[in-house]
């Protein structure tokens, strides 16, 4: 536990200090080539969870400590301890003596006293701590204050429920390629090796426990992706039908793509503006078996890779916040400054006009974030709307796309459907159980 504890905090102050938190992990893990995969899976788990509750951590450690901590690692060390006290399972007096030994190890054996002390403190106080901190909003939910503001203003009725959400663990969807088998084959599949799992709609199940890629089944073959159930309505939502011409902006890595290719043969067009992340495109088409052109790009300026053929359909997944993904990006809730938000929207606002001018006449367009900000989403059509006369904004119907099985269940007419559906609030869907945030328009062109 000692070796992840340490790693963790190291993880977590390069994270604190600006790196991004998966990049921060491969970088450790490079550098310390020699641990075990379970020493590296409690690294993942402690930096992931500390990260994720570092608002309660830091006002619970700033409780504790008399004078600021100026040692990062040393600061990062408690936080990773006081998260495992709440959190972890192992014995309490294990996890404080191998703080205390990370510190020794770590060369800081004049800090060993200051760690004992400030967790022993912490255990004896935890109730007491718990509930001073709880005033603070910041430390109560583990959102920047900004944040929180934000999705009052903007959310009065739903903002508490969308920022515990953002605080779950993620669920695991899995989409099943249709070109290779079908979704009755593969639940029986996963039943068959004792793999719970439930059906989302006709080619979505969602694992009752997440598991790492390499041990879902016929993964490596390219029967099933792994996507979460919100990205999953994209392809569906863009209607698209045999022989169409589709362009897929923003492609990266590919999971959108897939889904479209998987739904219907089309002549698909598919640009990322980085060529890295077009390369997981690539060998995620090829492990899926399918085909497209794929090109650098910027979506903002097509004439540079465009050849001038209208698109019947086009899918604009445009960079944003992210902030609709949080529990699967625990760092971008620490990283992203409210600053962030004008300057994506700024980039969606160049984006949308520029994809607008390829689409053909009575063609359509869907607009896609994973964000639950308003700037970045009805705003940002809205205002687009506004300029051009020749664009509608069409219904989203999300229903209709569920299995035959799981529609039964469903009254399409009611806002928020049943609990194996998507829960839209006009295009915005919120994290939930079933799915991550995401934002939703569809533009057809008249
Ligand atoms: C939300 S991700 C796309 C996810 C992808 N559609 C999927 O389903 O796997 C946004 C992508 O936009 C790309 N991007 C950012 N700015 C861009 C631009 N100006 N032109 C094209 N791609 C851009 C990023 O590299 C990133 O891969």
């Amino acid at each position: 536990m000692q070796v992840a504890q340490s790693l963790a905090a190291n993880v977590v102050s390069h994270v604190l200090a600006g790196k991004n938190l998966t990049v921060a992990l491969d970088e450790s893990f490079r550098q310390n080539q020699e641990i075990t995969p379970q020493q590296r899976a409690v690294t993942q788990d402690l930096s992931y969870g500390t990260l994720r509750f570092y608002g309660e951590l830091r006002a619970l450690l700033n409780e504790l400590l008399e004078t600021p901590l100026q040692d990062q690692y040393l600061r990062c060390l408690l936080l990773v301890a006081i998260y495992q006290i709440n959190h972890d399972q192992a014995a309490l007096h294990t996890i404080v003596d191998q703080a205390v030994n990370a510190a020794i190890k770590a060369r800081k054996s004049w800090a060993k006293g200051l760690v004992n002390g400030v967790l022993r403190n912490y255990l004896r106080q935890r109730e007491a701590l718990q509930q001073k901190i709880t005033a603070d909003e910041t430390a109560r939910y583990s959102y920047p204050q900004w944040w929180i503001n934000k999705l009052k203003k903007q959310y009065p009725e739903d903002w508490e429920a969308i920022l515990m959400a953002g605080n779950q663990h993620p669920p695991m969807t899995l989409r099943v390629n249709q070109r290779k088998t079908n979704i009755i084959d593969y639940s029986n599949l996963l039943s068959q090796l004792g793999i719970e799992a439930q059906v989302l709609d006709a080619q979505a199940l969602i694992l009752q426990k997440p598991t790492s890629v390499e041990r879902i089944p016929s993964f490596a073959t390219g029967e099933v992706s792994v996507q979460d159930f919100g990205a999953h309505q994209a392809a569906k939502l863009l209607d698209i039908k045999d022989g169409m011409h589709v362009l897929d902006a923003c492609c990266a890595p590919g999971g959108k793509t897939g889904h479209i290719l998987e739904l219907a043969t089309v002549n698909l067009l598919a640009i990322d503006s980085d060529q890295i992340r077009l390369q997981r495109t690539q060998s995620n088409l090829t492990r899926l078996g399918l085909q497209a052109e794929l090109k650098v790009g910027d979506a903002a300026v097509p004439d540079t890779w465009w050849d001038g053929t209208p698109f019947d359909r086009i899918l604009a997944d445009v960079p944003c916040t992210a902030s609709g993904i949080v529990r699967r990006h625990v760092d971008i809730k620490w990283l992203r400054r409210e600053a962030d938000i004008a300057s994506f929207s700024k980039q969606q606002a160049q984006i949308l006009p520029a994809l607008w001018r390829l689409l053909a006449k009575g063609g359509k367009l869907l607009y896609v974030t994973c964000s639950i900000f308003n700037e970045e989403n009805q705003v940002q059509i809205d205002r687009f709307l506004e300029k051009h006369a020749d664009a509608k904004q069409l219904p989203l119907d999300f229903a209709s796309s569920q299995s035959a099985t799981t529609q039964q269940n469903v009254d399409a007419s009611e806002t928020h459907l049943s609990e194996h559906n998507i829960k839209s609030h006009h295009g915005q869907l919120f994290p939930c159980a079933q799915h991550d945030g995401f934002f939703y328009a569809l533009l057809q062109k008249i």
